[in-house]
């Protein structure tokens, strides 16, 4: 069998079903290509000579761990540092600025492998310190975040990231790590990386003053989009911003912000009582408090920037 395009209908409705009903991706039918392409070595692994068998088996609960590679395959990852400039400008001369003194919360909410986050981290730091600010970074894919928390990329991934920012917070890899670069301990500890499916709300009590939610409401319908805004701007503060990516809008959507740019919008302060801006308590704020990232082992393998 030619594993790369055969593929019954009914097998490709059924990944098509589970990946919208687990993830909210839609999978066109005219995807056969995609599908099989990313799939048919999963099939060569087990012995099945059929997507059919294939899709058996992920129904059945021992195929929970290959469900979520299948996920992994079929969902694109695509991402890398100071993705969409104009963003990272917004962020340095008119959010940061307008900051209060407290500890700025931002969730990075489809983060991948960690090239966004990182990059907002970097921005932060360089404004900001490497004190008062902390970035959640969520994505559904348990191997980007992975990667993510190593902070571990090929040189070439760097390609938009200002010569400052390489030299101050990456260091080059040395030995095995040879065409590598590490993003600093000091950059990495105020991130959290956390596994979440933005089809679900976020803890009641998680307040940020900034979401970046870019380049992943393309994947979905349309009832989809909607509740996925809801969800996020649940977790968004009163007076917070929500950014996106630069070719997705919220047209034909209901959701309460003003728009500042093209794919930049911001919360309305609202006069409620319960709902001013800021208003949250102490207890609130340590309910917040993020665990600090994970430090990748191979400190010692990676060394300082030359300019
Ligand atoms: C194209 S990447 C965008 C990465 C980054 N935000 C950027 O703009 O460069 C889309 C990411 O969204 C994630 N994703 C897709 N569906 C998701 C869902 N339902 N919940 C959380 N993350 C999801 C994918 O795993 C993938 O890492």
């Amino acid at each position: 069998m030619n594993f790369h395009n055969d593929i019954s209908a009914s097998a490709l409705g059924k990944i098509r079903e589970f990946v919208y009903r687990t993830a909210g991706i839609v999978i066109g039918p005219d995807k056969t290509a995609l599908v099989t392409g990313r799939l048919w070595r999963r099939l060569a692994i087990y012995g099945f000579t059929n997507y059919d068998a294939y899709v058996n088996f992920i129904a059945r609960p021992e195929g929970a761990d290959e469900r979520d590679i299948m996920l992994d395959l079929l969902t694109t990852n695509e991402t890398y540092f100071f993705r969409e400039p104009a963003h990272f400008d917004f962020l340095r001369n008119e959010i940061i600025p307008r900051q209060g003194s407290g500890t700025m919360r931002v969730w990075c909410a489809a983060a991948s492998t960690g090239e966004e986050p990182y990059s907002i981290a970097m921005v932060l730091a360089d404004c900001l310190g490497t004190s008062n600010w902390t970035i959640l970074a969520t994505d559904i894919s348990r191997k980007v975040l992975e990667h993510a928390r190593q902070g571990v990329y090929r040189a070439e991934r760097i390609n938009h990231m200002p010569a400052d920012y390489l030299k101050r917070f990456c260091r080059r890899g040395i030995g095995e790590y040879d065409g590598m670069l590490a993003v600093v301990p000091s950059l990495r500890a105020p991130l959290n990386f956390e596994l979440h499916n933005l089809l679900h709300p976020r803890p009641e009590q998680e307040k940020f003053d900034v979401i970046f939610l870019r380049n992943v409401l393309i994947y979905f319908d349309n009832p989809t989009k909607q509740q996925v805004l809801n969800n996020v701007l649940q977790a968004l503060r009163p007076g917070g911003w929500l950014i996106l990516g630069h070719c997705e809008s919220l047209q034909g959507l209901q959701v309460p912000v003003d728009t500042l740019r093209p794919s930049i919008y911001r919360k309305p302060i609202t006069v409620n009582k319960n709902h001013v801006e800021r208003a949250e308590t102490n207890s609130q704020r340590a309910a917040f408090s993020l665990q600090r990232a994970e430090l990748a082992p191979h400190s010692a393998a990676f060394g300082r920037i030359a300019s």
